[in-house]
């Protein structure tokens, strides 16, 4: 198994059959997790450095964790308590980390591109953990792997993702992925929170959410990005609950069961009501493990040695 990329810092600008790579070797290391010992030699000798100027519960930790799993060295960055406080820049503190001898580096950042601009001043395999409203690939790939996971394959089923689509990474890595794999992409919700010209992505708009209930295999629920809206997008969370929010009296609109996914964090009674987040139907604690998995794969893949241009 190789990748054609020496960075995964996107959905948008990798092969499909680099995403099909990554889903199949996190078949593997997803059965290493339920094994008693789920350390493997894999990365011995190759240090990750997690740069985190963004804050991050899943990303964060399921990445030191995949890069425990596989030996690693790690070195977990936190932008409060260093020397940015002082002022530093981005490119000279990555710089200065990258002086110490260092194999790759997994950053989240809050302005778009940042991953990009990483992957061109230094030399380390970059991951992009999150840039902005950008691209989320790995949450993106744990989804993609959640899905084939449960419903056998993903080319042909038909996933919403529903809400704050304008302010989601998450979203956008979605979109890319799931259209390379032959998926059908529905987007719902509030016409202030869809980019405009979004169908030229390839995908299906809706404003109404009782809409599409009938017709999908998959919801994928964003949270509404509160922190990156400028100015009022909609009248009130109660209303936005009344329209958007997913809920079980909702979900009696489906013609047959639908996967609920979240990607986290998750707010409880306004996108998602706890009973849905929590009934039988939903996967999003499995999202998490999953992401361990698919954390492993794309580090094993690309720090492995086994990129065809690197
Ligand atoms: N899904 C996700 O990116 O969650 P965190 O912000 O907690 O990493």
């Amino acid at each position: 198994m190789v990748l054609h990329s020496k960075h995964l810092l996107g959905l948008d600008g990798i092969p499909q059959k680099d995403i099909i790579t990554i889903l199949d070797t996190a078949k593997s290391f997803r059965e290493v997790l339920d094994r008693p010992i789920k350390r493997l030699p894999t990365l011995q000798g190759k240090t990750v450095v997690n740069l985190f100027y963004e804050p991050s519960t899943r990303t964060r930790i399921s990445f030191e964790l995949a890069e425990k799993r596989l030996s690693a060295d790690i070195v977990s960055f936190s932008a409060s308590n260093s020397s940015v406080k002082k002022g530093e820049t981005l490119i000279d503190t990555v710089k200065n980390i990258e002086a110490m001898k260092i194999d790759m580096v997994v950053v989240r950042h809050s302005s778009p591109g940042v991953a990009h601009l990483l992957a061109r001043v230094l030399t380390s395999h970059i991951i992009n953990g999150g840039d902005g409203g950008h691209e989320h690939p790995t949450q993106a790939l744990l989804d993609m792997f959640t899905i084939r996971q449960k419903l056998g394959n993903l080319q042909g089923k038909t996933i919403a993702l529903v809400g704050d689509i304008s302010h989601s990474r998450v979203a956008m890595s979605n979109i890319y992925g799931l259209k390379k794999v032959g998926a059908r992409v529905l987007v719902c919700g509030p016409s202030t929170l869809i980019p405009r010209e979004i169908e030229k992505l390839g995908i299906e708009v809706y404003y109404n959410i009782d809409e599409i209930i009938p017709q999908v295999d998959v919801l994928n629920i964003l949270r509404l990005q509160l922190e990156r809206q400028r100015e009022a997008l909609f009248p009130s969370l109660r209303e936005y609950h009344n329209y958007f929010g997913i809920t079980r009296e909702r979900l009696e609109g489906a013609t047959k069961p639908i996967l609920i996914m979240h990607p986290g964090p998750m707010n409880r009674g306004i996108e998602i009501s706890s009973d849905v987040a929590d009934s039988d139907h939903s996967v999003i604690l499995e999202q998490v493990t999953n992401g361990v998995a698919v954390r492993m794969a794309v580090l094993y893949l690309l720090a492995g040695g086994r990129s065809e241009t690197h």
